[in-house]
């Protein structure tokens, strides 16, 4: 029997990275899953592929979860199709460097409301359904930048602190309700979102981690598996950053 045969996953920006990974990973233990993506619809549609081919269902959605409109629209299609969802990993995120002072408001709302916002708009809509089935996964992709700032990343990080707090604080509300909220804070995971960035400051954050390397994606799906098994853990941060920071 597969870990997780019957349940309902949604996984947002589970069109590349460590969505993907994370979709395919659910799909491997048995889940349904949900593929939200914004833009690459392809990406999204070949990771269906995969989570069928692994002998589980999925359908991807394009819905922009930064408008709290469409997010709205998205969550109520899965619900009406599939009466339910077990499983809620709030995963799509961007980045837009810049120190602060050159940092428009542009570029700080984008961060905060793809990075933070986001998480409201699914949970808002999605949780009503888990209390009233009383259970419920809700599994919030925060960062190591959360926990310990980074250079030219107050919107990230003041987005990805903030998912820890609304984690600990929708944890207590749910408690009671079978619905835990966990966060995973990744350290630097080897993703588009980190090859992005110059090979010279690439090299200089490899050096600074312990384990001297990148994570897989698939690590961060390892953990999503297993807060979704556990049945007493909640309002917990699952640090899987190669020992970058040691709480
Ligand atoms: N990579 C790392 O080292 C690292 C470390 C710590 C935390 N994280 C976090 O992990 C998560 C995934 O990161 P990643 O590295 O896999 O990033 P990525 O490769 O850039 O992928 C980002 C995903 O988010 C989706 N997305 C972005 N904006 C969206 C929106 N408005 N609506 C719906 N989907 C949207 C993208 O979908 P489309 O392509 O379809 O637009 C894509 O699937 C993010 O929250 C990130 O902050 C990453």
């Amino acid at each position: 029997m597969k870990k997780l045969a019957g349940k309902i996953a949604v996984v947002t920006g589970g069109s590349r990275g460590i969505g993907a990974a994370i979709a395919t990973g659910l799909g491997r233990e048995g889940a349904t899953v949900v593929i939200n993506y914004n833009h690459s619809e392809a990406e999204a549609q070949a990771i269906v592929k995969e989570v069928e081919d692994m002998g589980s269902s999925a359908i991807a959605l394009q819905a922009d979860i930064s408008d709290a409109e469409a997010t709205k629209i998205f969550i109520e299609k899965v619900l009406e199709q599939f009466g339910r969802i077990d499983v809620l990993v709030n995963n799509a995120g961007i980045t837009r460097d810049k120190t602060f002072k050159k940092m428009s408001f542009e570029e700080w709302h984008k961060v905060i409301d793809t990075n933070l916002s986001s998480v409201f708009n699914t949970c808002k809509i999605a949780l009503p359904s888990m209390l009233e089935q009383k259970y419920g996964r809700i599994i919030n992709i925060s960062s190591v930048i959360g926990q310990a700032g980074g250079f030219g990343q107050t919107n990230y990080a003041a987005a990805k602190a903030g998912l820890i707090g609304f984690s600990k604080s929708l944890a207590l509300e749910t408690a009671r309700g079978g619905v835990t909220v966990n966060c995973i804070c990744p350290g630097y995971i080897a993703t588009e979102m980190v090859n992005a960035m110059p090979e010279n400051v690439r090299e200089a954050i490899i050096a600074q981690v312990p384990m001297k390397k990148l994570g897989a994606p698939e690590e961060i799906a390892k953990g999503v598996i297993f807060i979704c098994e556990s049945e007493y853990m909640t309002g917990q941060s699952l640090n899987l950053n190669g020992g970058l920071y040691l709480m």
